[in-house]
């Protein structure tokens, strides 16, 4: 049994990932910050350690980013219906209701707090354009093909949200080949984080190149480099490109992802072993799919209870979001989402990330063991 002083510090549920050492100067000298070679170097990595193609994915300045530009590539308009998840970041469906789109909730499934093909069949209308899935806390929607393969069938594009999941394997690989469009966070505490940053895979490169314009105003960053301004704009798009200093620090992050992914595993894999043992807790992660296990989720009776207690132990844990479908701003989409209001009063996060020791973890299982005994 190890004891609260044993504990020297908060456990914390997040932690931010820099490797040691990263000299940013040369480039805050260079006399160019913006968009340069460094970004193109970090598609390239990035894709290369994936297991995807360089030409299927662009950088951006954040998933918020992806999320938007994934909707404008989906050709979504003003009164579209957009399929999504009410339990998940509000950067998932912000960008909807700032298109003018209609939010169109699914009910999560009850276990994990993802999609399922059952809700998602639900939900559907003629009008749908798009479905979002959002994978949390590290895992991977379990019926991720057979939802891309049905809303295939009906022309509707999926856009998948793995802000939390970067590094989850899909039946072995890092995505499927079917999907569509994938948008990754590497905001501060993601696990890997160029302080703030996101990347977009799209299933069609006609797509990125639509996009690498779109993320610069609409001019193309490869002609006329003297003087841009002369050339004719098409589509006007934004301004969220990413930029050499944050692309330096993913190159450099990149070195350390697998090691950090699989010290996360290794954790989980612990707290899976310890729970078997303890009938309060249920692990909402399904071992057939993938995770990279950002965070640990688990469903407990009395969690405001145990998090209140956890925390009295210097243990930090969470709700990580909260749903969305009680917020003022999606009144319009209200609907009754039984799954939901289950979930939501058990769900919680525990710690699980690279600075976890197997101590803790221990200490963590031991304290939420006492909570319930
Ligand atoms: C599920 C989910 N989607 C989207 C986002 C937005 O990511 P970003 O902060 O890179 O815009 C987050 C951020 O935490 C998230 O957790």
């Amino acid at each position: 049994m190890i004891k609260k002083n044993m504990i020297k510090k908060n456990i914390s549920l997040f932690k931010v990932n820099i490797p040691k050492n990263i000299s940013v100067d040369k480039i805050l000298h260079s006399n160019f910050i913006g968009q340069g070679k460094y970004v193109d170097i970090f598609e390239e990595k990035f894709a290369n350690h994936f297991g995807m193609d360089g030409k299927n994915i662009l950088s951006l300045n954040s998933c918020t980013s992806a999320i938007a530009l994934a909707l404008i590539l989906s050709n979504v308009k003003y009164g579209d219906d957009i399929v999504t998840s009410p339990y998940t970041c509000l950067a998932t469906n912000s960008e909807i209701k700032r298109m003018g789109a209609n939010v169109v909730w699914y009910d999560i499934d009850k276990k994990t707090g993802l999609a399922s093909l059952e809700e998602i069949k639900k939900a559907i209308t003629k009008r749908t354009k798009v479905v979002i899935i959002a994978h949390l806390s590290g895992m991977i929607c379990g019926e991720l093909k057979e939802i891309l393969n049905y809303c295939h069938s009906y022309n509707i594009k999926v856009i998948e949200d793995a802000a939390q999941s970067l590094g989850a394997k899909y039946k072995e690989k890092y995505f499927c080949e079917k999907s569509d469009f994938i948008c990754y966070s590497f905001q501060a505490i993601k696990q890997l984080t160029t302080i703030d940053g996101g990347m977009l895979y799209c299933k069609k490169v006609k797509d990125v190149k639509r996009g690498k314009l779109l993320r610069w105003f609409g001019l193309d960053r490869t002609l006329s480099s003297e003087f841009r301004c002369s050339q004719n704009i098409e589509e006007i798009g934004m301004k969220i490109h990413m930029t050499d200093i944050p692309a330096y620090i993913g190159i450099k992050s990149l070195n350390t992802i697998d090691k950090i992914i699989k010290t996360h595993i290794k954790n989980a894999k612990l707290y899976e072993k310890l729970f078997k043992t303890l009938d309060e807790i249920t692990v909402c992660h399904s071992s057939e799919t993938g995770s990279s296990f950002w965070v640990y989720p688990i469903q407990v009776e009395n969690r405001n209870g145990l998090k209140e207690f956890l925390f009295k132990n210097k243990i930090d844990s969470s709700l990580v979001q909260n749903r969305l479908d009680d917020k003022i701003c999606f009144k319009d989409s209200y609907k009754e989402l039984p799954n939901l209001e289950y979930f939501i009063k058990r769900i919680l996060h525990i710690p699980c990330g690279w600075w976890v020791s197997k101590k803790e973890i221990y200490y963590i299982f031991d304290k939420i063991s006492e909570f319930y005994s």
